[in-house]
């Protein structure tokens, strides 16, 4: 496994690969790997003969009041956890690689970040589309896998490929929970053992949510409503939002017709957690 921390060796890399007709996966990462992360790289490695992942906590994607130098890190566990799954390669860059001096340019998906988490966290899906072209661009994969939890992320990135072009294939890949039902995310480690008991609610409230939904409930209002009930019981969760919404515009839905996204932001003490799922007909 080879770990690359410059822009331009990337580069020559990815190059080479690609004249020798090697399939580039790419998984794009802020460190500080779990299960989920190494799902998506396990898939990478199905489908591909070269696997990248990136390891790069993105500045430009955090407010100034969130959590960007306490964000876990730790290379050397990543390191080994992904020479486990038999990855090729770590981009590993730092930030003045990615954002050197007199550093400009930004990209803006529109419309899709008005919703969702885009309300509350201004620019961070700019953050966002800037730091994965930036990647795209450095590791020139042929595809690239995304977890499903950050389903906003996954449309922003789906928009952007087709509006720019861009000559790859985005990989969406199941949410993957814990045994109780939490959703893994890097953040899980913020929370003390309360918190940690307390965010089981927000799975909670997706069962509920999809078994009324499964009972011929399809209005918006209602299911939210039950939501937010399941998320305020014992103790409770702090609400961000709970939003029913189209999948592909994220715009609100007040009756669902075939299928909606039900998508959730909610803090356990400090900590901001998502999750969601998508109602679907069977
Ligand atoms: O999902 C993440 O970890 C980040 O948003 C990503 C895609 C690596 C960009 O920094």
């Amino acid at each position: 496994m080879k770990i690359i921390e410059t822009v331009k060796e990337m580069q020559g890399i990815a190059d080479d690969l690609r004249r020798a007709g090697k399939k580039i996966g790419f998984v794009p990462t802020m460190g500080y790997l779990h299960e989920g992360h190494l799902a998506l790289v396990r898939k990478a490695r199905e489908i591909s003969d070269t696997v990248v992942v990136s390891i790069f906590v993105n500045p430009t994607q955090f407010g100034p009041t969130e959590d960007l130098d306490r964000y876990p890190r730790d290379f050397e566990r990543d390191r080994s956890l992904l020479e486990a799954e038999k990855t090729d390669i770590i981009f590993f860059p730092d930030a003045r690689q990615m954002y050197p001096e007199r550093y400009a340019t930004y990209v803006q998906v529109r419309g899709l970040e008005d919703f969702l988490c885009g309300r509350t966290r201004k620019g961070h899906f700019i953050g966002v589309a800037t730091v994965v072209t930036k990647l795209f661009n450095i590791v020139k994969p042929h595809y690239a896998v995304f977890g499903q939890k950050d389903f906003q992320q996954l449309k922003v990135i789906e928009r952007m490929i087709k509006d720019l072009n861009m000559d790859l294939e985005i990989i969406p890949y199941p949410t993957v929970r814990e045994k109780d039902g939490l959703a893994m995310s890097s953040r899980n480690t913020y929370l003390n053992p309360q918190e940690r008991e307390r965010a089981l609610l927000i799975h909670e409230s997706i069962k509920k949510v999809t078994e009324l939904f499964k009972n011929g409930i399809r209005d918006a209002s209602i299911l939210k409503e039950k939501a937010r009930e399941v998320l305020l019981s014992k103790d409770g969760l702090d609400i961000e939002y709970i939003t029913i919404a189209d999948t592909e515009t994220l715009e609100d839905i007040e009756i669902i017709k075939d299928k909606a996204l039900y998508a959730v932001a909610c803090r356990a003490g400090k900590t901001r957690l998502i999750d969601n799922t998508i109602l679907m007909e069977d």
